[in-house]
């Protein structure tokens, strides 16, 4: 099994001279397993491995590889708090499919795989409050249909991809203060979930734009509907096909016009200038032959 071990941390735990599990870091009791505050750069692996509940929170841990919690496939309690995780494999909890909590709160979490959550149909509260996250995937939370708290707050997120919050109907708890929310059209989706819900936002008044400037730190719940009304021109699919086939129309017509004028006028000055030059020359090569008779010094002389 390859481990979660980072090389300093083989280092830390061969100069204490132990194991980081149970025996001598954490406190193990009826399937709880607490590794709270130990100083910890990696997960232990060899806590117990049918331990329900984990604490790993206030450590140094800085990823979550694929392999690192496979052993531990009861877990329903995962607190990783406070750590410095700033990557985790898109595959690290697929053997928890009995995760209920999962706390991965004040991190360095810049960015969400796709598919992380997806074993986690069970999952009822995902604390990712406290990272970097700019962006999460519009699919990353599928799965987790029975989702009853998120939190995302004090992160670098600027939108929320459209069917993110759609599909979490039991969804009672979320927040989303601390981003700054690009208050433009994108926001539409999450602003109507927004108000349709207002009871199940918290921190509601902390929820502030950041982008448009003019709307910095202005509430998201104050915007009012029918500032978006452009947007809906703007978002009208058969309108703007519509409006394109104008354009291309136009377009292509005034590219054959401008050719058809050229064409035309091209031919214009060939035909003109075949009239002109014709007698020209005729009459050029008269003058020359008679100007060459009357001053016949011009012409070669004779000899006799
Ligand atoms: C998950 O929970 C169910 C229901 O409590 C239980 O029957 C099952 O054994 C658990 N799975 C694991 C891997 O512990």
């Amino acid at each position: 099994m390859a481990g979660c071990v980072a090389p300093r941390a083989v280092l830390l735990a061969a100069v204490l001279g132990g194991t980081l599990g149970c025996t001598s870091s954490c406190t193990c009791r009826g399937g709880r397993t607490d590794c709270t505050n130990k100083g910890l750069y990696f997960i232990p692996r060899d806590m117990e491995g049918d331990s329900h509940t984990v604490l790993l929170g206030y450590n140094h841990i800085g990823a979550i590889t694929g392999l690192c919690l496979q052993r531990y496939r009861r877990m329903e309690h995962l607190d990783l708090r406070s750590n410095r995780i700033s990557t985790i494999h898109s595959r690290a909890f697929r053997y928890q499919q009995n995760l209920t909590y999962l706390d991965l709160s004040a991190n360095q979490l810049a960015t969400i795989p796709a598919e992380l959550f997806r074993p986690l149909a069970n999952l009822l509260t995902l604390d990712l409050g406290n990272n970097r996250i700019s962006e999460l995937p519009g699919s990353a939370l599928d799965s987790s249909l029975a989702l009853d708290t998120l939190y995302l707050h004090n992160n670098a997120l600027t939108g929320l991809a459209g069917p993110l919050l759609g599909n979490l109907g039991n969804l009672r708890h979320l927040r989303l203060d601390g981003n700054p929310w690009a208050c433009t059209c994108q926001i539409q989706t999450l602003l109507n979930w927004i108000k349709q819900n207002p009871e199940r936002l918290e921190e509601r008044d902390r929820t502030l734009c950041g982008f448009p400037g003019y709307l910095d730190q202005y509430p998201l719940l104050g915007i009012q509907g029918d500032s978006f009304r452009q947007c809906q021109n703007l978002l009208s699919l058969s309108a703007q096909l519509y409006f394109l086939c104008i354009g291309l129309t136009l377009c292509i017509g005034s590219i054959g016009l401008c050719f058809a004028i050229g064409s035309l006028v091209v031919t214009c000055q060939h035909f003109q200038h075949w009239r002109k030059a014709r007698p020209h020359m005729y009459r050029k090569s008269i003058v020359t032959r008679r100007d060459a008779i009357i001053y016949g010094h011009q012409l070669p002389e004779c000899r006799t």
